[in-house]
C-alpha cells in the first residue's frame, strides 16, 4: 500500500486530495492520514493543506522498496525488495529467501551492514546510509561450469551502470572490483547454492561506496561521491544498477559469455597490467594480456609460461 500511495502522490506535481487517493486505493482518509505519518517518520516532507491535500515536498534518499520500484521499468530485477534498516549481513537474508523459494530478481537491501562480507573472508565495511549494500538472487538457466562466469557478468553489469549514472571513467579489476582512478570503489561477492550438477540459485552482493566519506574507507578505497565531487542519490544508482543487471543477464542466458567477455575486456584495468597473486604455495607475477573463454585469467610470466588464474585476488603492481 506505501507504494500505491506514494505513486499517487507523484502522479501530478500539484495536491491530490485525500478523497481522490481514498477513491483510487479504496482506503479510508484515516487510513491514508496514518500512512502519511508513517511516511514523514520516514523522512518524507509532506504538505497537507485542507480542501486541497496532499503533496510531496521532498523524499528521503533511503533505499525503499517503492522509491526503487518507482519509475525503474524492469521485468524481473527488482520487482520484489525487501528493506531493512540494519543488518548483519544482505547475503545472509537473501540465501534465506533464496532457499524459501524467493523469486529470481529478488532485491535485499539495507542501510547498514553490522557483518557485511568481503571475498576472501574480509570485512565490508557498512556506514550507514552512505552506500548501496545490496544482495540480488538470481535463478540463471546455465549449467553448473558456467556459474563462475556470472561474476564477470556482475563486474559488467556494475560498472556500466556507474559508469552511467555518476559519469566517471570506473574500470573492472579481475574478476570484478570496481576501480576508479586505481581505487576500490565497489566490490562484489558471489555464493552459490547448488545440487551436484544443478544450480539452485546464486546470490550476487554488491556494495558500492556512494556517499561515503574518505574517513570511513579503507586506504585503498574510494566512492562515487569523492571521485565524481558531488553527492548522488542511492536509489538513481542502485536503480541503473538494477536495469544493467537485468540488460547483462539476458545477454548472457541469451547469447552465451562471449559478449560479456568482450564488454568485460574493454572495461579491465587488469589487463595489460603487472600483475600478483599471493597463494598459499607462494607467488605467482606475471603480466594480465587475455581474458580466457570461460572468465579465467591469463597470465604470461616473465620465463615465458602462461598461466591461468581462475581465483584469488589480482594484486596490480606498479611499473617501475
Ligand atoms: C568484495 O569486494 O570483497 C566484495 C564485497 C561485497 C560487499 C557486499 S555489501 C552487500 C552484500 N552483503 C555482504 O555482506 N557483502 C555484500
Amino acid at each position: 500500500m506505501q507504494e500505491q500511495i506514494i505513486h499517487s502522490l507523484r502522479k501530478s506535481s500539484d495536491y491530490i486530495s485525500g478523497e481522490e487517493i481514498s477513491r483510487d486505493l479504496n482506503i479510508s482518509r484515516a487510513g491514508i492520514w496514518k500512512y502519511i505519518e508513517d511516511f514523514r517518520r520516514q523522512g518524507y516532507e509532506i504538505e497537507a493543506i485542507s480542501r486541497r491535500g496532499y503533496r510531496i515536498i521532498s523524499s528521503p534518499d533511503k533505499l525503499l522498496p517503492w522509491e526503487i520500484k518507482f519509475k525503474l521499468g524492469t521485468k524481473e530485477i527488482g520487482q520484489e525488495i525487501v528493506y531493512k534498516e540494519t543488518i548483519s549481513s544482505t547475503m545472509d537474508e537473501a540465501v534465506r529467501l533464496g532457499i524459501a523459494g524467493a523469486a529470481a530478481g529478488t532485491v535485499v537491501c539495507a542501510e547498514t551492514q553490522t557483518k557485511g562480507r568481503g571475498r576472501l573472508g574480509r570485512e565490508w565495511i557498512s556506514p550507514p546510509g552512505k552506500g548501496i549494500y545490496a544482495s540480488l538472487i538470481l535463478r540463471p538457466q546455465v549449467p553448473l561450469s558456467e556459474v563462475a562466469q556470472l561474476t564477470l557478468v556482475s563486474a559488467v553489469a556494475v560498472c556500466e551502470a556507474l559508469r552511467n549514472t555518476a559519469e566517471i571513467d570506473a574500470l573492472i579489476k579481475w574478476p570484478n572490483d570496481i576501480l576508479i582512478n586505481g581505487k576500490k570503489a565497489a566490490g562484489i561477492l558471489t555464493e552459490l547454492n547448488a545440487e551436484m550438477d544443478r544450480v539452485r540459485f546464486v546470490v550476487v552482493g554488491f556494495g558500492i561506496n556512494v556517499n561515503t566519506l574518505a574517513a570511513q574507507l579503507p586506504p585503498e578505497g574510494t566512492s562515487l561521491k569523492i571521485e565524481a565531487k558531488k553527492d548522488l542519490s542511492r536509489v538513481l544508482v542502485l536503480q541503473d544498477v538494477l536495469r544493467s543487471f537485468e540488460k547483462w543477464m539476458n545477454i548472457f542466458e541469451g547469447e552465451g559469455f562471449s559478449p560479456v567477455r568482450s564488454r568485460w575486456k574493454e572495461l579491465s584495468a587488469t589487463l595489460g597490467k603487472k600483475v600478483k597473486f599471493v597463494e598459499p604455495r607462494g607467488e605467482v607475477v606475471g603480466t594480465a594480456f587475455d581474458l580466457a573463454p570461460d572468465g579465467s585469467l591469463l597470465l604470461k610470466k616473465d620465463n615465458g609460461e602462461i598461466v591461468k588464474k581462475n581465483s584469488g585476488d589480482a594484486l596490480h603492481l606498479a611499473v617501475k
